[in-house]
Formats: C-alpha cells, structure tokens, sequence
C-alpha cells in the first residue's frame, strides 16, 4: 500500500489532494452527535495543511437514495470549521460539478458523495469528474474502504494514490489479529445492518473459537442455525445466539452473563454491534457487556460507529486495547476479505 507519509514532502507541497475521508457519523439536530470517526483522521488533514496542499474532503453519509437535506454534510463541514478554529459563515461554492464549502482558500468539504447514484455505481465518469479536482488521491477512509463505490476505488484510476495516516495504522493494528491472533478468540457480533453481517458470521465461524451473536442480528435465528449445523463439521468453533428480551429490542442479562463467562476465557476479543436497541435506556445488556469486558485482561478490539459513539458517551471507549472506526469493514478484514479501497491503493504500487 502507498503510505501518504512514504511521499516525499514535495509531492504533496502546495498541491491539490482529493481527501476521502471517514464522514459518515451520527448527526442530532444539524450537529455532529460523535466525532470520533472525524477525529480519527483528522491528523491527515493537519499533516496535509502543513504541506501547503489544497484540500478537497469528500464523504458520504447515511444512505440517501438521491439528494436528501437530512443526510447534508453541512454539520460535519462545520465541524472541521470549528477545528480548524475558523470563526466565519460557511461558505457555498461550486467545486467543478460538485457543491461543496469552502472553509479557507485551503480547505473544501464536498456534499454527499451518496446524493449521487455514480458514486456507489463505481461509475467512472463520476469518478474521473471526482479525479478532476486533483492532483493526487488520499484514501483515508477505513470505515468506507469494503465499498467499490467510486470515492474509493474509481478514482484510483484517474490519481496517484495514497493511504491516509489512519487507514494505515487500522491496516496495521487489524492485521495483527487477522495473522496471529493469541486464542483463544471470541468475536461478539451486534448491531444492525444485518445484511452486511449475515454472510460474515460464517467466515468470522471459521476464524474464531467462538462467535457470539447478540442483539437484532440473533432474530435471523434459522440463517444463523443454518450456519452452525450446515458448517460446524471439522471445526473448533462455537457459535452461540443470545436469547432476546421480550419485545426483542435487547439481549437478556443472561445471555450477557454466558457471554462474559466465555469472554473470560479469551486473549483476543472482537466486538462490533450493540446488543440491541441502546437508544433505550431500558436495555442495558450492551453497556453491561461493556463494563464486564473492560475487566477482562485480553487485547480486545470494538468497532463499528454506534458501538465505538456509545462506548465513550459511557466513558468506557479508553478502555479498550484498539477502537477502529470501522464496523462492516473491520468485519469484513477480520474476516479475511481483501477490501476493494485497499487492493486499489495496492494496486498502484
Ligand atoms: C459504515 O458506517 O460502516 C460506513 O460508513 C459504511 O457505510 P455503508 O454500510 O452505508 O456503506
């Protein structure tokens, strides 16, 4: 992979960089709700600022279908304005054929990239348009990177490419795990975007001593007990599902009970997804699950943006021996997928 730091400074001095970046974060009331996923690499825009470069940030939020104002990246735009300790209006501008703001002569945040179908069509004249903005190509956006959308890999095509100074050490920390996990290993999946995380409980089944399955993702009872009699044969591997609350909005605390005893066993922990439905305080399984873990002496790894947002909302996020920023993503590395952002980048070596 191309290292942003590997460039020489005057490559990236004074040019123009196209900066994709982690955008995608929980929004409140037009602001920010959780900035981890931007304070995650938002040292690359400060090494890139020191160089002089001029820099376009470009992202998604949520999943629109066409434009949607609700979805705007307005707030996260005001946020880097606010790091940036700039104190004037936000500023609307047209970027080539992109509206975006300008927040110093420096700086431009791009609207949704998602506003558009091209992006996640990989479509490459939306990508050589996003190409057109730049002289060179900074892929900083872990959490996104297990997407072929056009942000991420078709415009790799168009630009000399780069690896943010967050995706490498995500790269790096994940790696880790993925060749030489200390067992045992026990990967506890939540959370929502199920059909994402259907078909890599199956791999994480393969790679794991046990896969424990809490939250929404255990209402697929019968895929999930598909997986365990139809693969089990030959492998070590457990795959436990967590019983739901009545209303199926929560883990029961006992099944949060079995989960911590098994924890207990572990070197390595793998956490991505909430336990069920944390916007209620009524359900406590998932920050149950937090408290005990943080007890337990194992190099554990969290991820994903509601589990990552919830755990330092509760102050327990410092806790944790590694928090990536991505959920899906992380999953599908661990899992032992070649992600379409990274070969990308690779690919240009
Ligand atoms: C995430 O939140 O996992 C990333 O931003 C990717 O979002 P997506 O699942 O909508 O592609």
């Amino acid at each position: 992979m191309n290292k942003l730091l590997d460039l020489k400074k005057e490559d990236i001095y004074q040019k123009k960089i196209f900066l994709r970046a982690d955008l995608d974060v929980p929004v409140k009331n037009r602001e920010v709700g959780d900035s981890t996923r931007l304070n995650a690499w938002y040292p690359t825009l400060e090494y890139l600022l020191k160089n002089q470069a001029k820099v376009f940030i470009a992202g998604h939020l949520g999943r629109p279908a066409g434009i949607d104002e609700k979805l705007s990246l307005k707030p996260v735009a005001e946020w880097i304005k606010k790091e940036l300790e700039l104190h004037n209006d936000l500023k609307e501008v047209q970027v080539g054929e992109f509206k975006a703001w300008e927040l110093t002569g420096n700086v431009f945040v791009l609207e949704n990239l998602r506003f558009f179908k091209e992006e996640e069509e990989n479509n490459p004249d939306f990508s050589q348009k996003l190409a057109a903005l730049a002289q060179l190509y900074v892929n900083d956006a872990f959490a996104s990177s297990h997407r072929a959308h056009a942000s991420i890999v078709g415009i790799t095509k168009f630009l000399p490419s780069y690896a943010g100074l967050r995706l490498v050490k995500e790269v790096e920390e994940l790696s880790n795990v993925l060749n030489n996990p200390k067992r045992p290993l026990v990967v506890i999946l939540g959370g929502a975007k199920i059909e994402t995380k259907l078909p890599l409980v199956e791999k994480m089944h393969q790679f794991a001593d046990y896969v424990l399955v809490g939250g929404e993702i255990a209402e697929n009872d019968k895929v999930l007990l598909k997986v365990q009699h139809e693969k089990i044969t030959g492998k070590k591997s457990a795959l436990i599902l967590s019983e739901l609350n009545e209303g199926m909005t929560d883990t029961t605390l006992k099944s949060v009970e079995n989960f911590i005893q098994i924890s207990q066993t572990a070197q390595t922990i793998v956490w991505n997804g909430p336990l069920g439905i944390i916007e209620d305080p009524k359900n406590t399984a998932t920050l149950e699950m937090a408290k005990e873990l943080v007890k337990i002496n194992a190099y554990i790894i969290v991820g994903g943006g509601d589990t990552v947002a919830f755990l330092k909302k509760n102050n327990l996020l410092d806790k944790f021996s590694f928090a990536s920023v991505g959920g899906g993503a992380m999953l599908e590395f661990l899992s032992g997928i070649k992600l379409p952002g990274l070969l990308s980048l690779e690919e240009k070596q």
